[in-house]
């Protein structure tokens, strides 16, 4: 981070996959599937100058990617872990349990925001993880990102927990506060996912 002082607040959300899904809606002209090899040269372009090399890299780890495709280009995707994955803005790692995911590295091609795309691409994730057994799916967004936080909302995930992370000089603090309601194996889940 290379900064004296740093603050991040984070909002953690949740999506149980065990009740009633919604369909994930459809946008005419796209395709929402999992990512292969082949699209990583799509993915490159979506991700960026800074991160386009990031696609073929991280498609040889244990991470997979979630795609919206319009003949041939990727316009929306997310990255999906199944193991220990670091929440870069913290510093700290979420560990999603074996019927757990964690979405991360989210974005939608500038071009294409306001579109209503995003929640599509979340409700499809949901869709294809239960479709493989799993139970429950994590995210993070900072409090300031308001865009990615209606995404989340609209595409019928839940609010767990809100982090508050300082940091100055040598010291550092990280204040957990749950929903309202959140149960206590989601207590223990955000606790360790925040060290
Ligand atoms: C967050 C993001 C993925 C949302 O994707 P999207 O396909 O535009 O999602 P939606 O169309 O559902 O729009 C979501 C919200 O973005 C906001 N929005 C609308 N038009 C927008 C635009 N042109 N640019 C940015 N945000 C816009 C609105 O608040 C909208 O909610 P509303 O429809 O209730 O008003 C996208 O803004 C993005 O890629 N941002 C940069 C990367 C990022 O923040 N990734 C998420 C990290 S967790």
């Amino acid at each position: 981070m290379g900064t004296l002082r740093h603050a991040e607040q984070l909002i953690f959300w949740v999506r149980d996959l065990t009740g009633p899904l919604p369909g994930p809606g459809e946008v005419p002209g796209m395709e929402f599937r999992p990512g292969t090899a082949e699209d990583a040269p799509a993915l490159a372009i979506a991700m960026g100058p800074a991160d386009g090399h990031l696609a073929a890299a991280r498609m040889l780890t244990n991470r997979q990617v979630f795609v919206g495709l319009e003949g041939g280009r990727a316009v929306t995707y997310c990255w999906l872990s199944f193991q220990a994955e670091a929440i870069g803005e913290i510093e700290g790692v979420i560990r999603p349990a074996p019927d757990e995911a964690y979405i991360w590295d989210c974005q939608t091609i500038p071009e294409r925001r306001g579109q209503g795309l995003y929640p599509v691409l979340l409700a499809s994730i949901a869709h294809h993880l239960r479709d493989r057994g799993k139970r429950r799916i994590w995210s993070a967004t900072t409090l300031a990102n308001r865009s990615s936080q209606r995404g989340f909302e609209k595409a019928g995930f839940q609010r767990a927990g809100r982090l508050d992370c300082r940091r100055w000089l040598l010291f550092s603090s990280r204040r957990l506060q749950l929903e309202a309601g959140s149960s206590e194996e989601i207590r223990r889940a955000l606790v360790a996912a925040c060290g």
